[in-house]
């Protein structure tokens, strides 16, 4: 546990480490927090749970609990608080986690108490790093001149393979979600059967040249991050790079309300969120662009060799995909550790995503994980794969 705390660090540290002072305090953009509270916050959550709850402890910095709760201070103010800046945040998580390390030594993995049993709460604390560098990868998008301490080729050279656009997944009752054993998310549970009629699906996630097609017939608003060349085509900016757009690529970057209109207008619509998940059984997480180092998608078609029981590749990684689904309880569902995770969103003002992107960490990701936004969002790593009925 403890190697596998240090590399989640090591990895959060690396995304930070090309950034200056200017940088690492600046607002971007409203709706994401300045990447310094991002760092203090990680450290922070580890105090909580694992110093304190679990460690019995005092924290560091009493002062701190209060800057970094993510449901107390929305994300527009956070660069106004006074929370550590570039000097003291690297101190402070290095305290933390000397106790965190500490508690480590000391603990019984107690099956009898829930935060304990499995390592539960050390799994909740890497999810949490984890989740939170996909969000520092959103703002680090808008960062200009970024350059990555370290970047993976491979994906962007993954073979593109041959077959349907659209593959048939037989209906009948099927179980989704999480089971008991292992670690998931309260939202995940309990695993429960659905009833889904025969359905098709996209086999791979919707491109560049089709989205493209969409806009320029309907003139539809461009994924964000895309311009005019001035000669008729489009180019990205990212990280402050600016690149001819790949027609080959999956489209990212779009909301739901884009997504929604896209696969309306190519007659089919978005799946649903049991539909998604029945067709991705048998994906393979390990055959999939994930893990934050491509820094962009792998063509669609990629991973062939890791597709689902249906047929469909890249349902993991590449980019989050939107469902028709609001973000709404299992039944049976309850709350674990804290409603503030899942229970407050639930209802009808969040659609979901699934399948996790190329600045998805392998090791959160599974078929039963479920991501929600606002359907206006597009600053998350979206894109879409239809769904039809099978007539
Ligand atoms: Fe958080």
């Amino acid at each position: 546990m403890a190697g596998r705390l240090d590399e989640a660090r090591r990895h959060t540290l690396k995304l930070v480490e090309p950034l200056t002072h200017e940088q690492l305090n600046r607002v971007y953009d409203p709706i994401l927090s300045p990447l310094i509270w991002d760092l203090g916050h990680i450290a922070n959550f580890e105090e909580l749970w694992l110093v304190q709850r679990i460690g019995g402890r005092e924290p560091l910095r009493g002062d701190l609990g209060e800057l970094y709760d993510a449901i107390e201070q929305p994300r527009k103010i956070r660069g106004e608080l006074p929370i550590l800046r570039a000097d003291e945040v690297r101190p402070y998580m290095d305290g933390v986690r000397e106790r965190t390390l500490e508690v480590l030594r000391e603990i019984e993995l107690d099956p009898e108490d829930p935060l304990l049993a499995d390592g539960f709460v050390y799994e909740m604390l890497l999810a949490h790093e984890y989740q939170h560098n996909e969000t520092m990868l959103q703002l680090l998008q808008m960062v200009e001149s970024y350059e990555p301490v370290e970047v993976d080729g491979a994906p962007a050279a993954e073979q593109v393979s041959d077959g349907p656009e659209m593959v048939r997944v037989e209906g009948g009752a099927h179980e989704i979600g999480a089971g008991p054993k292992g670690f998931a998310y309260d939202n995940e549970r309990p695993r429960h059967r659905v009833d889904v009629a025969t359905f098709l699906i996209d086999r791979t996630p919707v491109t560049n040249e089709a989205y493209i097609s969409f806009i320029e017939e309907t003139g539809a608003e461009p994924p964000m991050y895309w311009e005019r060349d001035g000669e008729g085509g489009w180019v990205r900016t990212a990280m402050g790079r600016t690149e001819e757009v790949d027609p080959r690529l999956p489209v990212i970057h779009v909301s739901w309300e884009e997504a929604d209109a896209f696969a309306r207008w190519a007659g089919k619509r978005l799946p649903t969120e049991p539909e998604w998940e029945v067709a991705a059984a048998g994906a393979n997480r390990d055959r999939a662009n994930l893990d934050e180092l491509s820094f962009g998608c792998a063509p669609a078609g990629a991973y062939a060799d890791g597709c689902t029981s249906c047929g469909a590749v890249q349902m993991l990684g590449d980019v989050w995909e939107w469902t028709s689904s609001d973000f709404t309880a299992y039944p049976g569902f309850a709350a674990f550790p804290y409603p503030e995770y899942s229970e407050v969103f639930f209802g009808d003002t969040y659609k979901v995503l699934r399948g996790g992107a190329w600045a998805t960490r392998r090791d959160v990701i599974r078929t039963s994980f479920r991501n929600w936004d606002l359907p206006i969002r597009r600053q998350i790593f979206s894109g879409i794969r239809c769904a039809g009925d099978d007539v």
